[in-house]
């Protein structure tokens, strides 16, 4: 395979999570390498925003074993803050809206952050307004929104293609998306998906969680994974997703009980 030689972004061995002493993740291990884009299916309560949330460094998520490893260092020994700092980026399922503070001062200080992490100079509001410009182009964002509180009153699909934006500010080593086509229609699903494809590169990855194979139609990922009860029981390629859907897996809300899908 043409990445073999390629550097190894994240490494997941034999990872055990719990949430208020409750074990969701139960052995799951993946391995990312630059350049590589996954997709992790699984049925609703499989446990896939669990394993972004234990990524990101969640408090209320408590790793009971395994280990975690981004860019060849220990992740469960950085704080939120620093991951972030590091270039791990996560859009989350439900962005968090908070009232009172400019989109536009958030992106920048966001953004500000991991400069400095990367040792190049801050940019103050006039670079930071030049910046972001070219970006709110990937999105088709209209800069009225930067003046909005973050994400207070945004529609689903404006909070996700808000997200991509902060993605294509920050430039990460590794994006992680959960459910970024959820609640979106075709054309905010097909914004989206442009984002996250302008901005794959060699030297980055993408992990996108979902359950509908129709992001996969505009995301063409390398390996697609299925979780099952908090760890990853297939791998295949993109005919993964597409032969899981054929044979007519519910990848809903709603599906009413666990199918057995090894
Ligand atoms: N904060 C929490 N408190 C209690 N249970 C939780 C919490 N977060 C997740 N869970 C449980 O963990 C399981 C996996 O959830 P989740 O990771 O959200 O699945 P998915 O994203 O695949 O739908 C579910 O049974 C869910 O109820
Ligand atoms: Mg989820």
């Amino acid at each position: 395979m043409l990445i073999e030689h390629s550097e190894t972004i994240l490494a997941v061995r034999d990872l055990t999570a719990s949430v208020n002493g409750i074990p969701i993740l139960n052995g799951l291990n993946l391995e990312v390498k630059a350049g590589e884009v996954h997709a992790i299916m699984g049925r609703n309560g499989s446990g896939k925003s669990t394993f972004s949330k234990v990524l990101a460094g969640h408090p209320d998520y408590e790793v009971t074993g395994g280990t975690l490893t981004y860019l060849g260092q220990d992740l469960l020994g950085m704080a939120p803050e620093q991951r972030a700092q590091a270039g791990l980026f996560l859009a989350f399922q439900y962005p968090l809206e908070i009232p009172g503070v400019s989109n536009l001062d958030f992106l920048r200080l966001a953004c500000n952050s991991r400069r400095r992490y990367l040792g190049l100079s801050e940019l103050d509001p006039l670079d930071f307004d030049d910046f972001i410009q070219a970006k709110l182009e990937i999105v088709e964002i209209d800069p009225a929104f930067l003046q909005r509180s973050v994400n207070e009153g945004f529609s689903g699909g404006e909070k996700k293609r808000n997200e991509i934006l902060q993605m294509a500010l920050l430039e990460p080593r590794l994006g992680v998306l959960d459910e970024i086509d959820s609640g979106l229609d075709i054309d905010a699903l097909r914004i989206v998906a442009k984002g996250v494809n302008t901005l794959a590169s060699p030297q980055n990855s993408t992990i996108v969680i979902t359950h509908y194979q129709r992001l996969l139609d505009y995301i063409l990922p390398d390996y697609v994974h299925v979780m099952e009860a908090g760890k990853i029981t297939i791998t295949g390629d993109r005919s993964l997703a597409l032969e899981l859907e054929e044979r007519g897996y519910a990848w809903t809300e709603d599906a009413p009980e666990p199918l057995e899908i090894a």
